[in-house]
């Protein structure tokens, strides 16, 4: 595989999702600093210089993508395996691919896809790591986030970049092969919202009920009133 890497670029996604053509599953870019880096619904990344790690990996399904929705899980399973493994210890994930520590955001995926989900598909999944967080850029973040600053064992951020690479490469992998099955159980051991009173999100609408996991297609489960049902999409947090 090749990495492309960048002092500086708009967003390592909009890099991947433009070379889409000339690149092969396992691929990324990464950059110092991005002008434009992209977050989930719309939103923008801060992506200050040198402080994170910023950076994008290309991954083809030549047979489509039957499970779209179990994708963001897996993604979120490969960041946890990593982190673990450098000894990082606290680490949740949130539906469907929030990373946490000490119950504050360390790390957020955009997945961005071109091509149908029933052909050939093209997709970019971006991540973006806290590492060092400056004061002057924390004002600017909108949520409780968290970096590995604190950590006694500071991972150097290239030999994160190769480990985070390496296990993405054998997730989706996995994944293209064998689909959700594997990661349930690795979802669950790190799910911070099992079993607790959330509510979720939806456009206008907020559904509120005990969390019960994930399905086998990575829908969030809610037991509410009127029973247990999955649910594709929206925003979840916890209900006080
Ligand atoms: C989120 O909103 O939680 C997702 C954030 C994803 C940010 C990363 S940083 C590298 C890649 N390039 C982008 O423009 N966004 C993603």
């Amino acid at each position: 595989n090749r990495c492309f890497y960048f002092d500086e670029i708009p967003s390592t996604n909009a890099f991947i999702l433009k070379h889409a053509e000339e690149l092969i599953s396992g691929d990324i870019c990464v950059a110092e600093y991005q002008s434009a880096g992209r977050g989930r619904r719309g939103r923008v990344w801060v992506s200050p210089y040198g402080c994170h790690l910023y950076f994008s990996m290309y991954w083809q399904f030549p047979q489509g993508m039957a499970q779209a929705m179990g994708l963001s899980l897996v993604v979120a399973c490969s960041i946890v395996s990593v982190l673990e493994k450098l000894g990082v210890k606290d680490v949740g994930v949130k539906w469907p691919n929030d990373i946490y520590l000490d119950n504050k955001k360390l790390a957020g995926v955009l997945i961005e896809m071109s091509g149908q989900a029933d052909s050939e598909c093209n997709l970019v999944i971006g991540i973006g790591l806290n590492m060092v967080m400056g004061e002057q850029h924390a004002a600017q973040i909108d949520q409780p986030w968290s970096d590995l600053s604190g950590q006694a064992r500071m991972p150097d951020k290239t030999a994160l970049l190769i480990l985070l690479q390496k296990q993405l490469h054998q997730d989706l992998s996995l994944f293209q092969n064998s689909g959700l099955t594997p990661f349930q159980e690795r979802w669950r051991a790190a799910d911070l919202f099992q079993g607790k009173p959330v509510k979720l999100l939806m456009g206008q609408d907020e559904i509120h009920g005990v969390c019960r996991g994930v399905d086998e297609q990575g829908a969030i489960v809610l037991e509410t009133d009127s029973g247990s049902q999955s649910y594709i999409g929206g925003e979840i947090s916890l209900r006080r």
